[in-house]
């Protein structure tokens, strides 16, 4: 399926601070005239939500498979309940994880095989994938010092060891070598200003017939 409109994503490991630089990106976009809708995996809509709450609930009691599994049923409703009307409206969609995140936590994270996670998401999304996928590329155990700050708890992912968030990290950055013309990788550990500078110099090719 062709979009008309851009679908881009945020990805990356817990900490990279993909919040600020969405809510940045969608000020920049508006002020262009541009009609943005904003989502987030798992979740965007009260079924994926749900799904969210049960995924990442410490009461969880999840395998590897059985957790892929809610993520992908999770991104099945954000796409067709979410994603896809938007796009169909001419809004440009930004997800805070989609995909990626899939084959960097479950495959990389977890070990299950990736070419079974791109056709089960394929199932999942009807093939649907970003345009372009803005990776925020960070040192782990800053990320998670990141995400500590001013947390009494944290959630089932979030618990996961230094080692694990290593191999994701390292996952991300494998697919976005693999498929370098979608990703754009920018690390981290530079300001907020600078780093929404990178994001918003690579989508100012797409702003075409709205600046
Ligand atoms: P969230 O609180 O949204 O994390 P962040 O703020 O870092 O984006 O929690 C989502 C968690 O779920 C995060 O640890 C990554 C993980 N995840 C997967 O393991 N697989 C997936 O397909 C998705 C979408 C997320």
């Amino acid at each position: 399926m062709i979009l008309k409109t851009p679908f881009i994503t945020f990805e990356g490991t817990d900490g990279a601070g993909k919040s600020t630089q969405i809510a940045l990106l969608k000020e920049w976009l508006v002020s262009h005239g541009i009609s943005v809708v904003l989502t987030r995996e798992p979740g965007g809509c009260e079924t994926a939500e749900a799904i969210r709450e049960l995924v990442l609930s410490n009461k969880s009691d999840l395998g590897s498979r059985g957790e892929l599994l809610l993520y992908l049923a999770a991104r099945a409703e954000n796409v067709r309940q979410v994603i896809l009307p938007a796009l169909e409206q001419g809004s440009w969609v930004i997800s805070d994880r989609y995909a990626d995140s899939t084959f960097a936590y479950q495959g990389y994270g977890r070990g299950l095989e990736l070419v079974e996670l791109m056709n089960l998401n394929a199932i999942a999304t009807g093939g649907i994938m970003p345009m372009k996928t803005i990776l925020l590329d960070i040192d782990v155990a800053v990320g998670k010092e990141r995400v500590m700050k001013g947390r009494s708890e944290l959630d089932r992912l979030e618990q996961s060891s230094l080692d694990f968030f290593e191999r994701v990290r390292h996952g991300f950055l494998k697919l976005a070598d693999t498929d370098s013309n979608r990703f754009v990788v920018v690390h981290a550990d530079k300001s907020v200003d600078e780093i929404q500078q990178k994001i918003r110099n690579a989508l100012t090719p797409y702003l075409h017939g709205h600046s």
